[in-house]
């Protein structure tokens, strides 16, 4: 499974790229106003910035809302960097552009997927990412990890190229499902990549190996 990291912080995206096993960056317009990135010209200089840290698929999404907006705004994010996937939310007109973006080759995390019908069309267009929210699905009483399933289910049915990229993970139980589930990919805080190195049987096996050590050595 891949792992990215879901912040627009660069402190944070350093941290996790140097434990060796970061695989990408998500972002979105909310994690750039939470870090004071703010205008156009900062916002697709902080996108350069981050994919000159992470060499791997960095999420980039687009605010405008119809088709022709669209493809604007994220062919222009598109020639940022290598790196860079359009964020494109699941609305129709996403949906027309996802189509456009497949056939120039341009790649896409199409986001906001929070039922089996939207992950299907995506794929139809030929985004490739999906982003289903776990975390708000369980915030308001329903199964994110029930959705993961279903849409595994469907891919694997018409082997879609499609990748499932697990967001709005809260804690590392969830990343845990998301790979006994087959997600591709979790998009995490950096708190829940580091919860998942946790155990305090590791920690006490650990003290008590550097004090017998100390003591054969004193
Ligand atoms: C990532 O692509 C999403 O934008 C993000 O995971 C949303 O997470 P949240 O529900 O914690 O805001």
């Amino acid at each position: 499974m891949k792992f990215f990291i879901d912040t627009a912080n660069l402190a944070e995206i350093k941290e996790a790229n140097d434990l060796g096993i970061l695989d990408g960056v998500t972002t979105n317009p909310s994690l750039m106003a939470k870090e004071g990135i703010t205008g156009a010209q900062n916002i697709l200089d902080h996108y350069v910035t981050i994919c000159n840290i992470v060499d791997g698929p960095v999420s980039a999404e687009v605010i405008s809302t119809d088709f022709e907006g669209i493809v604007r705004e994220g062919e222009a994010l598109a020639a940022l960097h290598k790196n860079i996937v359009v964020k494109v939310p699941m609305i129709l007109e996403g949906i027309k552009a996802i189509k456009h973006f497949s056939s120039k080759g341009i790649k896409t995390n199409c986001t906001l997927i929070f039922s089996a019908g939207q992950a299907l069309i995506a794929a139809k267009a030929g985004a490739t990412f999906i982003s289903p929210f776990l975390g708000r699905l369980d915030d308001i009483s329903s199964n994110g990890l029930d959705l993961i399933a279903q849409i595994r289910g469907i891919y694997d049915n018409y082997a879609f190229d499609t990748e499932i990229l697990a967001a709005s993970v809260r804690h590392p139980m969830h990343i845990i499902h998301c790979a006994e589930l087959g997600s591709d990919v979790a998009t995490c805080p950096l708190k829940a990549i580091k919860a998942l190195a946790n155990h305090p049987l590791t920690d006490s096996g650990l003290a008590k190996f550097l004090a017998d050590y100390e003591k054969g050595n004193s």
